[in-house]
């Protein structure tokens, strides 16, 4: 495993550069399966999990059960010390007898700093600790003007029961303003940004400010010289759900293209030349480009995520990450 330090100043910490996502667990995932996976994340070096006070309120779950299970791991294991824990609000259902959706109406709680307040004390009590390590605005809100959002995060920071705050979901213009807006407020602006990002890219769609653009990976790289704060780049879906290498999982939103169809093509080729798999050389092409970046894996059970740890000390030689950018 390999390590990296996210934030700045009092702030920084370290850690793996592979994120594990929990999003099923607790849910689709069963409760064995899931403790049995963070135990072997953390068994090789892994020190950096995602969740969300919504995971998973679109199936099966209550929307805290990813929390909840990790709260239970967390006490059970005794590797509070060791594990660095991102949570998520801004996405719970507003009201909670309606469902949730990505399109309008969305049944979003939003960014206000009464939701930002309540909910990030919700999830400290969820998880059983007394500081999360990284809290992100889970979608951005249009709604709750921004200067209300940021003080919202840094009033937590102030308190002490949020270490780094970051945002997901977010148009490039959005971040650059809430980060100068944490300026001029005197509190630490947005560290991270967690955004889809994979080796295939969407079909350009101008309503779609969750995909992580050359623009924001340039903007990114700009960040941590000369006193401007570093912003790091974390990548969320980046196996496209399995759909690299699995006739069941399907292309998803606007992926479904010919330069995908080719991407996977010269993916699998390269796997094959250099004895790894496409999972593999995609997260190794995420962890070793120009702007590193942090992927979060999902796996479901020990055996998947065994293979994505051996991505993270994989250097693709020159060649052949100029060959997979060339398509
Ligand atoms: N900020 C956001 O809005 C947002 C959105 C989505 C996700 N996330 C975060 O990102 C994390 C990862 O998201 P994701 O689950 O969409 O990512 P992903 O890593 O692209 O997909 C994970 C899925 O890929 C399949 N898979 C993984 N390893 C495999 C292997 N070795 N062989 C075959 N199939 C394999 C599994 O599907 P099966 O389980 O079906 O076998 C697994 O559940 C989530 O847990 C969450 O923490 C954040």
């Amino acid at each position: 495993m390999r390590y990296r330090t996210i934030g700045d100043g009092d702030q920084a910490v370290e850690v793996s550069t592979l994120c594990l996502g929990t999003m099923l667990m607790g849910t689709r995932t069963d409760e064995e399966t899931s403790l049995a996976i963070l135990d072997r994340f953390v068994e090789a070096g892994g020190t950096f999990v995602d969740t969300a006070n919504n995971y998973n309120a679109w199936g099966e779950g209550h929307g805290r059960d990813s929390e909840d299970l990790l709260g239970r791991w967390l006490a059970s294991r005794g590797v509070r010390d060791q594990v660095r824990v991102a949570t998520k609000l801004g996405a719970g259902k507003k009201d909670p007898t309606l469902p949730l959706s990505n399109t309008p109406p969305t049944n979003f709680e939003g960014l206000s700093a009464e939701v930002v307040d309540r909910e990030a004390h919700e999830s400290l009590r969820h998880l059983g600790v007394d500081r999360i390590d990284v809290l992100y605005g889970h979608v951005d809100d249009l709604g709750t003007p921004l200067a209300e959002t940021v003080a919202a995060f840094g009033k937590l920071q102030a308190e002490g029961v949020v270490g780094l705050a970051g945002i997901s979901n977010v148009a490039l213009w959005r971040l650059v303003e809430a980060r100068e807006e944490a300026l001029r407020q005197g509190v630490a602006p947005y560290a991270l940004v967690q955004q889809n990002l994979t080796y295939a890219y969407p079909t350009p769609d101008p309503g779609r400010h969750n995909w992580a653009s050359p623009e924001l990976l340039d903007y990114a790289a700009s960040t941590g010289a000369d006193g401007r704060p570093s912003l790091t780049v974390v990548a969320y879906s980046p196996l496209l759900q399995g759909a690299y290498v699995r006739p069941d999982k399907p292309l998803f939103a606007g992926f479904d293209h010919p330069t995908t169809h080719a991407r996977i093509r010269t993916l699998h080729e390269v796997a094959a030349e250099l004895g790894a798999t496409p999972h593999q050389v995609v997260l190794a092409w995420l962890l070793g480009g120009d702007v590193p970046v942090v992927p979060i894996v999902g796996a479901s059970s020990v055996e998947q995520l065994d293979e994505l740890l051996d991505a993270a000390d994989l250097d693709l030689p020159d060649e052949l990450r100029a060959r997979l950018d060339a398509v």
